[in-house]
């Protein structure tokens, strides 16, 4: 996924450290060890556990590489003190999550209804959405999947789990297309709930939210800050963030003797790169991703 732009914005050095949060299959961090010497390093972090045997393959024994299966909002405590030259974040799910049946994340596939990108930590969609309230329901799927008819897909889901349990992704897709049949041309009519659904299952904002100041401090002076976002939601919290570390904080604005924490953290580094029209052609999914790239300014 844009991946010569994602090297060129890490600004990679042969013997730095490096931090990719969303390891996935490991193309990206792949690429970075292409580019790393034998003193250079690479932290692979990624909460799918399928991701940690894809790295045990791609590493086999690279003394430069490791892996750890945890969420990115424990930087702080993954980095352990150490700082980086660049930190990767390229976010969402990933192909091999959304195409594998058993994962739940497919409504054109059918199986168990999970969406958790790390099946053994917290709730299911399918336990979410049996316990969840109908206003619930219709303010996750109207926030996070910005659906307009969010309320009379909640009403649905609720009257079918009366039934019985919704518990595969078929009848949950089947559920949203009985209740709000095809309003947007080209698309499923179940894109936008089952985006929501897994965002608010895996708290997937609040991750970012939580990360990104942990990556700023996480970076060494001149380090790389990367992001790629698939979605509005996410790259509007990757955009206002960047903005805002890249300013004086602005009750201090034009003031003498300026706190080291009130000056700018980062140094927005060009200007935010969409895939082009051969990328979106090669992957589909890449047609709504936005990469931005900042730079740690010396405290
Ligand atoms: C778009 S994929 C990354 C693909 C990867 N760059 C590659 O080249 O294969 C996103 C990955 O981030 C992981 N992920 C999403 N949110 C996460 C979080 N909060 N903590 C850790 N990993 C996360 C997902 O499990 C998924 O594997």
């Amino acid at each position: 996924m844009l991946l010569d732009a994602v090297l060129d914005a890490l600004a990679i050095r042969a013997d730095g450290f490096y931090v990719d949060a969303t390891f996935g299959r490991g193309g990206h961090a792949a690429a970075i060890l292409g580019r790393l010497g034998e003193k250079g390093r690479l932290l692979a972090i990624d909460r799918d556990p399928d991701a940690s045997t894809a790295a045990a393959s791609l590493f086999g024994g690279d003394p430069r590489a490791t892996f750890t299966q945890a969420r990115f909002s424990e930087l702080s405590r993954l980095m352990a003190g150490r700082a980086a030259d660049g930190i990767l974040f390229d976010l969402g799910v990933s192909s091999p999550q959304l195409d594998d049946p058993r994962r739940g994340f497919s409504f054109l596939r059918d199986g168990p209804l999970d969406m958790r990108m790390d099946p053994r930590q917290g709730e299911s969609a399918s336990q979410w959405l049996a316990r969840a309230s109908e206003r619930e329901i219709a303010t996750v799927i109207g926030r996070y999947g910005e659906e307009r008819h969010a309320r009379r897909i909640a009403r649905a889901i609720v009257a079918a789990r009366t039934a019985a349990p919704v518990t595969t992704t078929g009848r949950l897709a089947a559920i949203i297309a009985a209740a709000a049949p095809g309003h947007e041309p080209g698309r499923h009519p179940a894109t936008r709930s089952f985006q929501a659904l897994r965002i608010h299952v895996n708290r997937e904002l609040d991750e970012i939210e939580r990360a990104l100041p942990q990556a700023v401090k996480a970076l060494a002076p001149d380090g790389r800050l990367v992001v790629i976002s698939f979605h509005s939601l996410e790259d509007r919290i990757v955009k206002r963030f960047m903005r805002a570390t890249s300013r004086e904080a602005p009750r201090w604005a034009g003031l003498p003797d300026m706190p080291a924490d009130a000056r700018p953290k980062l140094t927005l580094v060009g200007r935010a790169i969409f895939a082009d029209a051969a990328e979106i052609a090669r992957n589909p999914r890449a047609r709504s991703a936005v990469l931005r790239a900042a730079r740690r300014v010396a405290p």
